[in-house]
């Protein structure tokens, strides 16, 4: 039988991270990785279910997938992640091309359920885990050069905002045992690795106990960025209810964690801030960023917002734009509220404001947040950054793009220069999405 195995990822980082431990779990049972459909025995679709879009978007890519099923009955078609844990069977009778069904915390199950439908029986595993962290796989990384890794540190989440599914989808919150993590880091250093981004709902509340031994996220963070000095350290998501003083003054401190936090705030209103259940106020959220101004002059921010959630009105949106203007995020992500069943969002709160208005109020803070966006790289302009090489530019072919510390990216040309390179960049000029300078 046919053990070419083709996985596409849908939805967060999270889940680029897991479709690589998928792959190797299934590694070890014979099947390998191949980036062409056509070829596939299996097809994996590793799923997301934040946003309705996320979900249709995936219900679209299985039509597509029909007509290869169609001329081949034998190939195997496996949806994972997050939206198997919220369909479960569902999506066996709403889509009759799949055959396994594979929950965030049943990859290790895959192999088995993998030989279930060979045998022409559908497969199901969804049940969550309080303690899988897959803190014994290697994951499959990329072994072209890659430069940039991705570590899980924790999975699941506590937290309970309204509006979210991710608790449901993905189960309570847990932490990875820290020299599980240390080891993968350590591995990738060896393989010639050069950026590592740790990985977690809501990293501020990583906490391991082993014994009398208490490990918080600022201990981890700092061990990691000790592996090695040329190695890069990011991580995300912070939350602005629990994010530290300890790990700003670790930052600080610390030159390869990288001067970049990326601290959701949703919304600019206490009311709709309270309504969401995040557990801070506006005002909490503007000592946090007055904090890491403080602690860490040159660190960049960006952030999430909502837009339309339950009861916004004028008023709270007029606060959001405000917030946002006081803040000056570097980068933002923005979607307007998509209710999702099951959430306490969904059974308690009516979705009560209108698309045209969602809609408007999002083109507002996009086109607030260009200007700022704008405005934080111009104010670059004239300054030298530390930039590590990522590959030749999609624009021209002899020039080279890299992000710096702050995570803005620059185009820059390098004859000479390669991925990995760590390069000085004096920046020159910019577009709306790039820093352009030139090696100095
Ligand atoms: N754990 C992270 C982010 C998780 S999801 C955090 O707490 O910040 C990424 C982003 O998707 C969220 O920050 C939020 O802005 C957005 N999001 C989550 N649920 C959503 C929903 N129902 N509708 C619209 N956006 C949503
Ligand atoms: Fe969702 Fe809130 Fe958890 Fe983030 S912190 S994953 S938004 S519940
Ligand atoms: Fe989506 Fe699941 Fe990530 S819902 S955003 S893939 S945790």
């Amino acid at each position: 039988m046919n053990k070419n195995l083709y996985i596409e990822t849908y939805g967060c980082q999270m889940n680029i991270a897991d479709s690589e431990v998928i792959a190797s779990v299934m590694a070890e049972h014979g099947y390998s990785q191949v980036q062409d459909i056509t070829r596939a025995g299996i097809i994996l679709i590793n799923t997301c279910s934040i946003r309705e879009n996320a979900e249709q978007k995936i219900w679209n890519r299985l039509k597509e997938i029909r007509s290869l099923k169609r001329k081949n009955r034998k190939i195997i078609v496996g949806l994972t992640g997050c939206m198997a844990e919220r369909l479960k069977e569902e999506l066996l009778e709403k889509e009759l091309i799949i055959d396994i069904i594979a929950g965030p915390d049943a990859y290790r199950d895959l192999p088995a359920l993998a030989k279930e439908a060979e045998n022409g029986r559908k497969a199901v595993n969804i049940t969550l885990s309080r303690c899988e962290t897959y803190s014994d796989i290697s994951p499959a990384y990329d072994e072209n050069g890659g430069i940039s890794a991705f570590i899980p540190i924790m999975r699941g989440c506590n937290n309970m905002c309204s509006y979210c599914v991710v608790p449901y989808v993905r189960g309570a919150e847990r932490s990875r045992d820290p020299d599980s993590i240390l080891k993968e880091a350590g591995d990738l250093v060896r393989r010639g690795f050069r950026e590592i981004t740790l990985l977690g709902q809501n990293v501020d509340s990583y906490k391991y106990i082993s014994g009398n031994q208490v490990t918080e996220f600022h201990h981890l963070i700092e061990k990691v960025a000790m592996t090695d000095r040329l190695l890069r350290v990011r991580f995300t998501t912070s939350h602005p209810k629990d994010i530290s003083q300890e790990l700003l003054r670790t930052i600080a401190r610390n030159e390869n964690i990288c001067r970049h936090i990326h601290l959701p705030v949703q919304s600019g209103s206490s009311r709709i801030l309270q309504l969401m259940n995040r557990g801070y106020t506006r005002e909490d959220y503007f000592s946090r960023i007055s904090a890491i101004r403080n602690i860490i002059p040159d660190c960049s921010i960006s952030t999430d917002i909502i837009t339309g959630f339950c009861t916004e009105t004028e008023e709270d949106h007029e606060e959001t734009l405000s917030l946002m203007k006081w803040a000056e995020f570097d980068f933002a992500y923005m979607f307007r509220y998509s209710e999702r069943p099951g959430t306490r969002a969904a059974r308690r709160l009516k979705d009560d404001v209108p698309e045209e208005i969602k809609l408007r109020r999002l083109n507002e803070i996009i086109s607030l947040q260009n200007s700022l966006s704008k405005k934080s790289k111009r104010h670059d302009i004239g300054k030298v950054f530390e930039v590590l090489t990522e590959g030749f530019s999609k624009r021209s072919a002899d020039s080279l793009t890299g992000r710096t510390s702050q995570n803005k990216v620059v185009v820059f040309p390098g004859s000479g220069k390669k991925k990995g390179d760590y390069v000085n960049v004096l920046i020159e000029d910019c577009t709306s999405a790039t820093l352009k300078g030139r090696i100095i």
